[in-house]
C-alpha cells in the first residue's frame, strides 16, 4: 500500500456497503472521455490527489477543528478524518442537506472507523452558525453558494488558518461563458471578499488541478511584516 488513497480504498472495501457504495478508483478523465494524470473515486467529490493534499494539510497544520461544507459521499471528509486519526487530534464537521446522500457518507465514516474524528451533520449550511473557530475550512457545496459561505464563515476562520474552495480555477470564474451570465456559476466576487484580499487579510493561491482548487490564507498578527527594511 503506497498512498493514503490506497489505504482509504482498502479500508472502505473491507466490508460491503449495503447500498453498493464501496469505493473504486477511476481515472479522473473518465467522465469527460479523456485520459488524466489524476484519479478520482467519483465525479462529484475531490480528486484523489486533492484528497491527499487535504490529508497532508491536516497532518501539517494539526488543526483542532475543520469545517467542510458539502459532504456528498464523504470523500473529502474521509481523507481529512484519516489525517485527524493519524494526528491523534482534531475533528471534522461536515454538512450535507440531502438525507440519502448524508446516509451514504455516514455509513462510510462508520466503516472507516472515523466516527470519533468526523461528525456528519444533516443540515443546510445556509442555516449554520458555527459554534467555534476553525483552523481549516473546505467549501464544497454548490459553486453559486461557496463565495457566500466564505463571507459568512470568515469570522470563524482562525488567524493563520486556511480556507479552500473546490472546483475554483485561477480565473475565479470571473469570465464570460457562452450561454451564461458573467461569472457563471460562482457569481461575482462579493465585496467583503475583494476587500479582505485587497487589504491583505486574505491571501489567495491557486492549484491547476482538473476540477480547480483555490486557497486563501488568513494572515496572523505574528506574521513577518514585509516593508522597506534597511
Ligand atoms: C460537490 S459535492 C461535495 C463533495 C464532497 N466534498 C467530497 O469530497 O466527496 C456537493 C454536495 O453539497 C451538498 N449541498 C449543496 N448545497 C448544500 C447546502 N446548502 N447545505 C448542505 N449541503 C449542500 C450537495 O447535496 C452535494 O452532495
Amino acid at each position: 500500500m503506497n498512498t493514503i488513497t490506497d489505504r482509504l480504498n482498502f479500508l472502505d472495501n473491507k466490508s460491503h456497503d449495503e447500498g453498493n457504495m464501496n469505493l473504486a478508483v477511476h481515472n479522473e478523465g473518465e467522465w469527460s472521455g479523456t485520459q488524466s494524470n489524476y484519479s478520482a473515486f467519483n465525479d462529484a467529490g475531490v480528486e484523489c490527489e486533492t484528497g491527499e493534499f487535504l490529508y497532508g494539510m491536516v497532518r501539517l497544520l494539526k488543526p483542532q477543528n475543520i469545517l467542510e461544507t458539502g459532504t456528498h459521499w464523504g470523500i473529502g471528509a474521509s481523507y481529512m478524518g484519516m489525517a485527524c486519526k493519524d494526528n491523534g487530534l482534531g475533528h471534522v464537521d461536515t454538512y450535507e442537506f440531502l438525507s440519502e446522500i448524508h446516509q451514504v457518507a455516514k455509513r462510510r465514516i462508520e466503516r472507516l472507523e472515523l466516527t470519533g474524528e468526523v461528525s456528519t451533520h444533516l443540515q443546510d449550511v445556509g442555516t449554520l452558525t458555527p459554534a467555534h473557530q476553525y483552523q481549516l475550512m473546505f467549501l464544497d457545496t454548490e459553486p453559486q453558494t461557496r463565495f457566500g459561505e466564505l463571507v459568512r464563515f470568515f469570522d470563524y476562520l482562525a488567524e493563520g488558518g486556511f480556507v479552500f474552495i473546490h472546483d475554483l480555477h485561477r480565473h475565479m470564474h470571473q469570465i464570460h461563458t457562452e450561454g451564461h451570465e458573467f461569472a457563471w456559476p460562482y457569481g461575482k466576487i462579493p465585496f467583503p471578499m475583494q476587500q479582505w484580499v485587497q487589504s491583505g487579510q486574505l491571501r489567495p493561491f491557486h492549484f491547476s488541478t482538473p476540477r480547480g482548487l483555490t486557497g486563501f490564507y488568513k494572515v496572523s498578527p505574528d506574521d513577518y511584516k514585509w516593508g522597506n527594511q534597511a
